[in-house]
């Protein structure tokens, strides 16, 4: 588990990168509750701004219910309104639950790299 130290300084950090470049993590909520429950949105990461990468999380407590999915396509249409063609992502190999939201969404495997945690699956989806 990473420190709250280093999760404040990398909020701080993402804040920063979103006002040089227009896209964010977002806070998913629930409409009927109102609880927050995890984030999804767009991040450089390993790609470009021009062709950025999703990202998501959530709490436990709220897997396996279609909430990553559900947020991911709001984030896929509001990419596609600012007129993005391309999105990536990517997912380390033992991830089947971001594997498959990313497969409901419309992604493909595209090519593998490797780092010092091990292999990198890079996904792609082309934007209509
Ligand atoms: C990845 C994550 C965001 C998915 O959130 P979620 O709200 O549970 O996702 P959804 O419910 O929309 O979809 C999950 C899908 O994975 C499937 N799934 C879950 N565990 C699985 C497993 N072990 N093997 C195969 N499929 C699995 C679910 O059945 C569901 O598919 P279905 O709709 O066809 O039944 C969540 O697991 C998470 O927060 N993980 C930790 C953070 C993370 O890994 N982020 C992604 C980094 S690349």
């Amino acid at each position: 588990m990473p420190t709250v130290e280093h999760i404040q300084e990398s909020i701080a950090t993402q804040l920063a990168a979103t006002t040089q470049t227009g896209i964010a993590l977002l806070p998913i909520r629930r409409r009927d509750v109102g609880d927050f429950i995890g984030y999804c949105g767009l991040i450089v990461g390993r790609a470009t701004v021009e062709e950025p990468e999703i990202a998501y999380e959530l709490f436990r407590r709220a897997h396996a219910r279609g909430y990553a999915t559900e947020a991911a396509r709001a984030v896929l249409d509001a990419a596609i309104a600012t007129g993005r063609t391309r999105l990536w992502s990517t997912v380390r190999t033992w991830n089947a639950p971001s594997f498959r939201v990313l497969e409901k969404l419309g992604f493909a495997r595209d090519h593998v790299s490797t780092d010092d945690r091990g292999e990198l699956v890079w996904l792609t989806c082309v934007l209509p």
